[in-house]
């Protein structure tokens, strides 16, 4: 049911620290009614017509700069996707010109992935366009956590007092630290677990509980959430192999047996097959992790709708599709 005591006046999304409460559940409740659209004949509303948006990644992707895509094209907007590789960055141009040279071309709102923490927040101190972090560095990666919040509400509902856990590459995890803000801020109870070079006891200073015994931090979880083991962003190996992690960390078929049978099993992607988790276990029936990408499009849908001042989705119109031809 959408809430219609909507709470957003934000024209960028750079990550969710800066986030209240009621914006987090105002992109949820937005994003539940783009779900919808998203199961009509006609799935595309008008909300963004005539404005335009670009995919900026510097650094690879495939769920969240293709979802951005079909969400911008569900809103109509005109989206342009920047490829790095056939870009004026490979004659040196600096990020700051490119998006100046983008504003130029009348982009409107400008999604950014990169290698480096605080990509986004800089160019949202000089360009007119609103700016979404899709993901820097280590920092912050704010609509997969939202994402993922929308996906355990949908599953379990309020989660004030619920049990998260979230195993694996923490220290080099953007995912994690958004997530951690945002399961804070809704009420969740969040236990950390891995490897302690990947999962140090400091991480505790974000209001989070550390462990290293997987079956205690398995048994108590309503939500188990995989990290990835993020090779890119490691300056030098934090375990001795993968086999050793897997053997140490891995969810696999006799771990699985410590989960409770109806907590949810997450897992941002891209996955490690048989690194952080067996194939049998992320492709079962126990696993969300593909329901996790569909909601992303929503919730993207309804990032783009308010960073661009958007109001009462739950009005929007179909597309008329004999004008939009
Ligand atoms: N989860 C995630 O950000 O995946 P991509 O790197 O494919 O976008």
């Amino acid at each position: 049911m959408f809430n219609p005591e909507m709470s957003w006046a934000k024209r960028h999304l750079l990550d969710i620290q800066s986030l209240t409460k009621s914006e987090i559940l105002t992109v949820l409740d937005t994003a539940s009614v783009f779900k919808q659209v998203g199961q009509r004949a006609i799935k595309k509303v008008p909300a963004l017509r005539g404005k335009t948006v670009v995919n900026l990644f510097v650094e690879p992707s495939t769920r969240t700069r293709v979802s951005f895509e079909l969400a911008a094209q569900r809103l109509t907007a005109d989206i342009v996707n920047f490829t790095t590789e056939a870009s004026s960055f490979k004659k040196g141009e600096t990020l700051k010109d490119t998006v100046r040279n983008l504003e130029a071309l009348t982009a409107d709102i400008i999604i950014i992935r990169h290698q480096s923490a605080g990509a986004a927040h800089f160019l949202s101190r000089f360009t007119k366009a609103s700016v979404i972090n899709a993901g820097d560095g280590a920092h912050s990666h704010p609509t997969q956590a939202l994402l993922d919040l929308y996906t355990m509400r949908e599953h379990k509902g309020d989660l004030k007092g619920k049990q998260v856990t979230i195993l694996g590459d923490i220290l080099f995890s953007r995912v994690a630290r958004s997530s951690i803000w945002g399961l804070r801020k809704l009420g969740a109870q969040i236990t950390l677990c891995g490897p302690p070079t990947l999962v140090p006891k400091s991480l505790e200073s974000m209001g989070c509980r550390v462990t290293y015994d997987m079956q205690e931090a398995l048994a108590q979880a309503d939500i188990v959430s995989l990290l990835r083991i993020q090779h890119e962003r490691q300056q030098q190996s934090m375990f001795p192999s993968l086999g050793e992690y897997s053997k140490f960390f891995g969810l696999n078929k006799e771990r699985l047996k410590w989960v409770r049978p109806d907590a949810l099993i997450m897992h941002p992607g891209p996955i490690n097959r048989g690194v952080e988790i067996d194939s049998d276990i992320a492709d079962s029936e126990r696993s969300v992790i593909l329901e996790q990408v569909t909601n992303g499009l929503a919730i993207r849908m309804a990032v783009l709708f308010l960073v661009n001042g958007g109001q009462h989705p739950q009005d929007l119109p179909a597309c008329d599709l004999s004008v939009e031809a």
